[in-house]
């Protein structure tokens, strides 16, 4: 099987595919309160269009495939998006980010239809705190979660930025729920995507504080997650549950970077945290065939940046979060 191999000797076997940039809630750290310059759904990668690239990018050695937004489930007939997906038999796991607000209504089917895991953002269990972060209603993700967990998603992970003053007194009543559900948490640092970002940037908070302030609470051993991507995790001793830190500012993990962005328009970000795109619509729209794709790809991961710049240039990524799904 081809390898994409970029040139810092990095192998990328994943991609996280954006199916919308839109979004039904508005947290404030990624979307502005009033924000409605969305693109429009014609200028979106069709089902068909996604399909030729993931098969693209799946000829070409990756096996991992994430479903991402702004929120996933706005998107239309997202279970027979998925469904179509997985039918591509090199594509051997599918997983999904989303803020679980409509999952209650989808999660059956999008298990049905090969989703295996998922990772549900959820920075407060508090309903007022919630709102205030996001704008919408706590009561709708707990019982998209409950759907998940009947529906038989493994594992399930609760993402959670940390923000000072906002929910950082929250992360041990966060844990203790996680482990009463059997669900993974993962902590993030704030990051200074877009001028929502940036403006949390005042509520940065450096995970190692939180790590060492959960170890009086818990026993936490160091371990490793199968897939576990950036983050670096521990185990709650005598748990099922895992803990992970998603440090990106505090300490980058960018020379193991193997993931590359795929946005709703069909550009392929390089690097969260620099511009570097490449345009796949317009030669999929101009009829390109199957090899020219291929080369396209190829050619664009040679230019994957060497790493982030958030500590070094924090004013350098104009988009929103949303764009690009984290
Ligand atoms: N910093 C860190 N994470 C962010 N997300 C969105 N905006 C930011 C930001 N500025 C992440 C959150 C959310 C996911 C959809 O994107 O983790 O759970
Ligand atoms: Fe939507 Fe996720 Fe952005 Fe919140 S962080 S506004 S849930 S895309």
């Amino acid at each position: 099987m081809a390898e994409l191999k970029d040139n810092f000797n990095r192998s990328i076997d994943y991609i996280r595919l954006s199916v919308t940039d839109r979004c039904d809630l508005r947290c404030f750290y990624c979307l502005p309160k009033q924000f409605r310059d969305f693109s429009e759904p014609d200028t979106w990668l069709s089902f068909a269009e996604i399909e030729r690239v993931v098969a693209a990018f799946a000829r070409l050695g990756v096996a991992k495939l994430r479903i991402t937004g702004g929120e996933p489930l706005t998107r239309r007939d997202l279970p027979q998006l998925v469904q179509r997906l997985a039918a591509n038999t090199s594509i051997q796991d599918i997983s999904l980010s989303t803020n679980a607000v409509q999952l209650a209504r989808d999660a059956q089917a999008l298990r049905a239809a090969g989703v295996r895991r998922i990772n549900v953002s959820l920075d407060s269990l508090d309903a007022e705190r919630f709102r205030r972060i996001t704008g919408g209603k706590l009561d709708k993700v707990l019982q998209g979660l409950a759907a998940a967990r009947t529906a038989g998603f493994q594992p399930i992970k609760i993402n959670m930025v940390v923000m000072k003053e906002i929910n950082e007194d929250e992360v041990e009543a966060m844990l203790a729920y996680c482990v009463s559900q059997g669900f993974v948490l993962r902590l993030i640092e704030t990051m200074p995507v877009g001028d929502t970002g940036r403006d949390a940037i005042s509520h940065y908070v450096n995970l190692a504080g939180i790590r060492e302030r959960l170890a009086d609470r818990f026993d936490l051993v160091p371990g490793m997650m199968p897939g576990g991507g950036p983050a670096r995790y521990y185990r709650v001793a005598g748990t099922d549950t895992n803990i992970g830190f998603i440090t990106p500012i505090s300490q980058h993990f960018c020379a193991t970077c193997n993931r590359v962005r795929i946005s709703a328009e069909g550009m392929l970000h390089l690097c969260l945290g620099q511009n570097d795109v490449v345009d796949l619509r317009t030669p999929l729209r101009a009829g390109a065939d199957d090899r020219h794709l291929e080369q396209i790809i190829v050619d664009a991961i040679q230019r994957k940046p060497e790493r982030h710049e958030f500590n070094e240039q924090p004013e350098k990524i104009i988009r929103f979060m949303s764009l690009t799904g984290g």
